[in-house]
């Protein structure tokens, strides 16, 4: 029996959203029409906005400590260069040149991102099962969390950076 949503624990939760936003990446490749694309472009970055809001807000800090701190760092940072991409994509559309690169771009630093995250052994999520991190807790936070983030994002709220000095990715 598939497990539902509601049922995950942390990172059966985290990985489910990953494969949601490759699902929709892939959509947006096999796409023609304009308004096709902007509307998957659309749902790719406000998917992206929360899931990127519930593991820095509830799932990092808990990993914080408890495995190697360049991995969260490095977690952060690509986030950040994420949602600067993610503002640009928002803020555009389809018409635009540079459009569909940006959004292959992202799709390509999502890629490498999950893939730091899921990586057996050495990536996060199996650091922090490792480290015994209290997974059914932590998915009950996130879920909470993904349903005021997700109201906050479809409102308009665009994607904040923490990391980057400047005001590249934060909202004008
Ligand atoms: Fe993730
Ligand atoms: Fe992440």
């Amino acid at each position: 029996m598939t497990q539902t949503y509601e049922e995950m624990d942390a990172i059966a939760m985290l990985k489910a959203d990953h494969r949601k936003v490759e699902d929709l990446f892939e959509q947006f490749e096999k796409a023609s029409g304009k308004a096709k694309k902007q509307s998957l472009a659309e749902t790719i970055c406000l998917e992206l906005k929360v899931h990127t809001a519930i593991e820095e807000e509830v799932f990092y800090p808990a990993c914080r400590g408890q495995i190697a701190d360049d991995l969260v760092d490095e977690a952060i940072v690509e986030h950040d260069a994420a949602k600067v991409l993610i503002n640009e994509i928002e803020a555009g559309g389809p018409d635009e040149q540079f459009y569909d690169a940006k959004v292959k771009v992202l799709s390509e630093m999502i890629e490498h991102h999950v893939e730091e995250e899921e990586k057996r052994v050495e990536g996060m999520f199996s650091q922090a099962r490792s480290a015994g991190l209290d997974m059914d807790a932590l998915a009950d936070a996130m879920r909470a969390r993904k349903k005021t983030a997700t109201t906050e994002f479809e409102s308009g709220k665009r994607a904040e950076t923490t990391t980057f000095e400047g005001d590249a990715g934060v909202a004008a």
